[in-house]
């Protein structure tokens, strides 16, 4: 992780003051690092013992980090990563150009891997958080959104990338195609679990805990799983509470929404399916051999549903 910090850094590099200052800003304010540790576990797990997956560990960091400086734009946030927003420091206009430098700056770094299944994992992967995000627009405000639906929304902006990350590392240790397809279907259900609880947590964490503020879901409308379980095992007046929710947004509402929340179990019953999900991460790295990566592996799908941030 120390080496994928160095490539990091080395690469964020611009002759362009601001695209350094917001860059710097939010990759500064630190972050989890899940997704490159899932390339350098996959990577270690399959056998890899070159360096490449240092630079696909920092590519995948980079594609996160743009997704979060427009997702940021988009959700209206003003906190991350304990920090104010780089929207709410430096403009929209900026965290948007500044994500995309980091796009197209992991699109270089992917091309001197000189891998076409590498650069087709990544592409796909990139394009397909693009459509989760434009589906969660499109479903922002439609309190009929049903848990299907829901469920299309995180993978594809979430858990998609969590699936590239593992792939990735499969690739490059050129593992049988049937444990490349094992480690991405693991990426995918740590993914989802990864997510389910993100949005657990909107409802429920701390805030100095996260780094981000709680609300932010129901102030945009955005249907998540709690409140679709409220909507369907709800009584009528806690069903129309969160519908009206959904359909006005704001975070006036935010108080009686988390009354039916806690009375109909919502949370627990979101972070049973994450449960779910994470066993199925787990079921899917039962052909791995044994290893010290692979425990870690285990490990961060166990974090992925007890994590409190
Ligand atoms: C935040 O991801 C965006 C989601 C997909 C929920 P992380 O929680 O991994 O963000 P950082 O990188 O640790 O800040
Ligand atoms: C994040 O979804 C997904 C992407 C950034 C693609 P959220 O909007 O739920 O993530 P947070 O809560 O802002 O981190
Ligand atoms: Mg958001
Ligand atoms: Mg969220």
């Amino acid at each position: 992780m120390k080496a994928v910090d160095e490539v990091i850094r080395a690469r964020l590099s611009s002759e362009v003051v601001l695209i350094r200052q917001v860059a710097e800003y939010i990759i500064g304010a630190g972050g989890k690092r899940l997704r490159p540790a899932l390339v350098l576990f996959a990577a270690g797990a399959t056998g890899y013992r070159g360096t490449h997956h240092h630079d696909l560990a920092a590519v995948v960091e980079f594609i996160h980090t743009a997704t979060l400086l427009h997702d940021d734009v988009v959700d209206e946030s003003d906190l991350r990563r304990g920090n104010s927003t780089a929207n709410a420091m430096f403009g929209n206009a900026a965290a948007v150009l500044v994500g995309d430098f980091l796009y197209s700056r992991a699109f270089q770094m992917m091309v001197t891997v000189d891998n076409m299944r590498v650069m087709s994992v990544l592409s796909d992967a990139t394009n397909t958080i693009a459509e989760g995000e434009v589906l969660q627009l499109m479903n922002c405000h439609n309190a009929d959104v049903d848990v299907e639906a829901y469920l299309r929304v995180i993978r594809y902006k979430t858990a998609k990338l969590f699936e590239a990350a593992a792939q990735l590392g499969a690739v490059l240790g050129r593992a049988d195609p049937d444990v490349e397809q094992d480690l991405a279907r693991f990426g995918m259900h740590l993914g989802t679990a990864f997510q389910l609880i993100d949005d657990v947590l909107d409802y429920s964490g701390d805030e100095r805990t996260t780094g981000k503020h709680l609300g932010d879901d129901l102030s945009e409308g955005k249907p998540t799983l709690p409140l679709i379980h409220v909507m369907q095992h709800g009584n009528s007046q806690q069903s129309a509470v969160v519908r009206k929710a959904i359909e006005e947004g704001g975070r006036e509402d935010f108080p009686a929404v988390i009354d039916a929340i806690r009375a109909t179990g919502a949370l627990g019953e979101a972070r049973r399916r994450a449960q779910v999900e994470s066993s199925l991460a787990m079921d899917a790295l039962s052909r791995l051999p044994s290893s010290t990566y692979k425990d870690s592996l285990v490990q961060l799908t166990e974090f992925a549903v007890a994590r409190n941030y």
